[in-house]
């Protein structure tokens, strides 16, 4: 049950249950009334009101904050299980071709056992946060290291894995539902997606194997073509068992209102359905409204087997600014916490503070400067990222130009929106959902460019503020 706001519009703080939490914790320690503490639990955090309606609630953990004990307490507390938010990725788990690294994965996954969660792992085939070695390859040495890649990873951890996110994110957004360029797609061709899933059954056959991807939540046609081949992989019994849809929402992004139905869709192929990457920019009751409409529509879902949010804290958000998380920078339970637990059928007997948030601000002092990587290279294409960094003062908008060599062109833009000059050179970016930042706060913008034969890299102008 919610509490009463007071005047300010916060909640009290949440004495009773946190008081129940520290004395259940002190009989456990004593190891008297075990049972008691956890019936005490059962319908308290995020992880055993799930557990209640038979789905996990995970979260994304970055091994680097284990050690940060309000961190790991969150942690510990709340969530049935894990997904490393980038330790198992390609440049993480082997760097350099078949000199594998799993220790910060490790750890995340040792921590996870010990604590009985599950583990989602997260991800075997990704255009990004791929090492360059694996985009200069020949298409016969890139099957060799895709294959080998998964086999290595997925027998390294067999047994302990829940779910693997065996391909990430191979559409392109927008109308077309094409297959998006990567080393992958341009060099193996459709049936990469295909040879990846089989590669991974022979390794962990125990494993349920997802396809996983963003812009893919309500009947649009990247998801209509993630469903075409969903229902094309069941029909000739290539294995997989379950999509993952992330599920990154904000204001420019809504939580779509064909949610529920676009779940059940792709559960009626055959196939379990999971929200792997749920935050939601915002804050105060509009974002947990936004919250609890999606924890329902995976409950009446029956296949929606669980949940994940993208992280934590808002502090250590990839999109830290839009405080898209359900607890905030001090680890408060924010009113979205307050209604996934209702939405779960869980009590909260508090609930920390309004999660107010406020404007950015903007105007004058605004300034941001920007900055460009390239994230990931192949024979005729790359990845190029590029940074906005807000100055001194927070900003509400910002606007930038990226100016091409000539013959290259943009397959793809994410987390921008894009208008050209007239000949086709000097791309304008300016915000989609991500306008407001900070002091000193940060975000990015990214595209994939076909070469045309012309390698050279890109040129960023200035950076406009408002
Ligand atoms: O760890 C290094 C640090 O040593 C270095 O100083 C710093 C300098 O930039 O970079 C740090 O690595 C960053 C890493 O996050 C850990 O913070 C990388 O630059 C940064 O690119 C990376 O971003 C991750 C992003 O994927 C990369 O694509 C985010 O944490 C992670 O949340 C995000 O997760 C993705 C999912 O995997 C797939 N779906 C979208 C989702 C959000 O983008």
């Amino acid at each position: 049950m919610l509490m009463p706001r007071n005047r300010a519009g916060a909640r009290p703080r949440a004495l009773p249950r946190r008081a129940a939490q520290a004395f259940a914790s002190a009989l456990l320690a004593a190891a008297t009334v075990t049972a008691l503490s956890h019936s005490a639990a059962a319908a308290d955090t995020l992880g055993s009101a799930a557990a209640g309606k038979g789905r996990y609630f995970g979260t994304a953990v970055a091994a680097s904050h284990l050690g940060e004990s309000a961190y790991a307490a969150t942690l510990d507390r709340e969530f049935s299980a894990v997904t490393p938010e980038n330790e198992m990725k390609w440049d993480a788990t082997e760097p350099t071709r078949n000199t594998f690294s799993f220790g910060a994965a490790d750890q995340i996954v040792s921590h996870a056992q010990s604590k009985g969660m599950k583990i989602r792992g997260h991800t075997l085939v990704w255009h990004s946060q791929l090492p360059s070695w694996v985009s200069g390859l020949s298409a016969t040495d890139l099957r060799t290291a895709m294959n080998n890649h998964i086999t290595q990873v997925m027998q390294h951890y067999k047994g302990k894995i829940y779910a693997w996110d065996v391909v990430n994110e191979a559409y392109q957004d927008g109308s077309s539902g094409a297959r998006r360029s990567s080393p992958f797609q341009d060099k193996l061709g459709n049936g990469f997606i295909e040879e990846a899933f089989r590669t991974a059954r022979t390794a962990d056959p125990d494993a349920k194997l997802c396809y996983n991807d963003y812009n893919t939540d309500g009947v649009n046609a990247k998801s209509n073509a993630v469903y075409n081949m969903v229902k094309d992989f069941k029909s000739r019994g290539v294995p997989i068992d379950c999509v993952g849809f992330q599920s990154h929402f904000n204001s420019a992004s809504p939580v779509p209102s064909d949610y529920q139905a676009n779940l059940q869709r792709f559960a009626d192929l055959g196939v379990d359905v999971q929200i792997t990457e749920l935050d939601i920019e915002g804050s105060g009751s509009a974002q947990a409204t936004s919250y609890s409409n999606v924890v329902k529509a995976c409950l009446a879902v029956t296949r929606c087997t669980g949940m994940t949010v993208w992280g934590i804290t808002d502090k250590y958000s990839w999109r830290s600014s839009g405080t898209p998380l359900l607890f905030d920078s001090n680890y408060a339970p924010k009113p979205a916490y307050d209604a996934v637990l209702a939405a779960l059928g869980g009590s909260s007997s508090g609930g920390g503070d309004d999660g107010g948030g406020g404007d950015n601000g903007g105007g004058t002092g605004a300034t941001c400067t920007v900055s460009f990587t390239k994230t990931a290279d192949w024979n005729d294409g790359y990845n190029g990222q590029v940074t906005v960094k807000a100055g001194s003062a927070p900003i509400t908008g910002w606007t930038t130009t990226v100016t091409f060599p000539a013959g290259q062109k943009v397959s793809t833009l994410w987390n921008g929106s894009a208008s050209w000059d007239g000949s086709g050179t000097v791309m304008t970016v300016r915000p989609t959902y991500n306008g407001n930042l900070a002091a000193g706060a940060s975000t990015s913008f990214g595209f994939t460019v076909q070469k045309n034969g012309n390698s050279a890299v890109p040129t960023v102008g200035t950076c406009t503020a408002s």
